[in-house]
């Protein structure tokens, strides 16, 4: 669903799209999706919301596009970029900019790209922009100072945690891409997995991953409801993850 709304971003001409998700959901693997899967033959620029920075967001947004740019000269920056969007306007293409972690960005740099993708080159807005970021992003947008960003956001997409039925197709889904036993986690096992990890898909990964240690190991065939039990007792005594701050690994 959030890839057909990203998709669907991608391709209308113009607007923000906003995807949020708590962390370890699968932002940046949507991201990463959607970057090489570009079927749509725009420019495709990356960046992470800690390199965005207000003084000199036209030399970041160059660099995104792998174009020239040279750090500390404002307005040679600013007509390059120029120059570039036009160059694709002419083409009728345009240039998307994905920004991971976006909940980093500072205000002035949120407004200062709302500027340059509101630009018309031949009529038309040519760069478009796709935030992702954690929950805090929602919150930044919504912030009455915003209201001019908040007005152009085209869609928004909430990546949640899995769903226990999710979970189990998830981990599933991982066994048989990489040939190995579809049923190798029993039920209960897989029930277990979903609730030590709510549904968080990278907590997943790591209990799975580390039963699946256990397993060989121990030389067993499956792997059922007390080998999870013993990973999720051996994280809680042993684990450097702490529970208290990470809540997909609290039990
Ligand atoms: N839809 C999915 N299909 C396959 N794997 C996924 C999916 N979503 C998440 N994952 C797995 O979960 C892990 C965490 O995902 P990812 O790094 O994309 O989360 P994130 O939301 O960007 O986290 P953060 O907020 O920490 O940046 C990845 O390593 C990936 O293996
Ligand atoms: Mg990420």
């Amino acid at each position: 669903m959030a890839h057909t709304m990203l998709s669907y971003g991608m391709t209308s001409t113009h607007g923000v799209v906003v995807i949020s998700g708590e962390i370890g959901c699968g932002k940046t693997t949507l991201l990463e999706k959607l970057c090489t899967g570009n079927k749509y033959n725009f420019a495709i620029g990356r960046l992470e919301g800690q390199a965005g920075r207000s003084d000199d967001l036209h030399s970041w947004v160059l660099y995104a596009f792998g174009q020239p740019y040279k750090f500390g000269s404002q307005i040679e920056s600013l007509e390059a970029l120029k120059h570039f969007l036009q160059g694709l306007a002419n083409r009728k293409s345009k240039a998307i900019l994905f920004i991971d972690e976006a909940q980093l960005i500072d205000e002035p740099t949120l407004e200062g790209l709302r500027l340059l993708a509101d630009k018309l080159y031949n009529g038309k807005p040519a760069l478009q922009l796709v935030l992702l970021g954690q929950p805090e992003l929602g919150r930044i947008i919504n912030q009455p100072s915003l209201t001019q960003l908040r007005q152009r956001v085209v869609s928004h997409y909430h990546l949640k945690p899995l769903k226990p039925q999710e979970t189990y197709g998830y981990i599933q889904q991982r066994l048989v891409i990489c040939g190995g036993d579809k049923h190798l986690f029993s039920n209960e096992a897989l029930m277990m997995v979903h609730q030590a990890s709510k549904g968080v898909p990278r907590a997943i990964n790591i209990f799975c991953d580390t039963a699946m240690v256990y397993a060989f190991s121990e030389g067993a065939k499956k792997i059922d409801r007390k080998m999870i039990e013993t990973v999720i007792n051996d994280r809680a005594n042993h684990g450097l993850l702490d529970s208290s701050v990470d809540p997909a690994f609290t039990q």
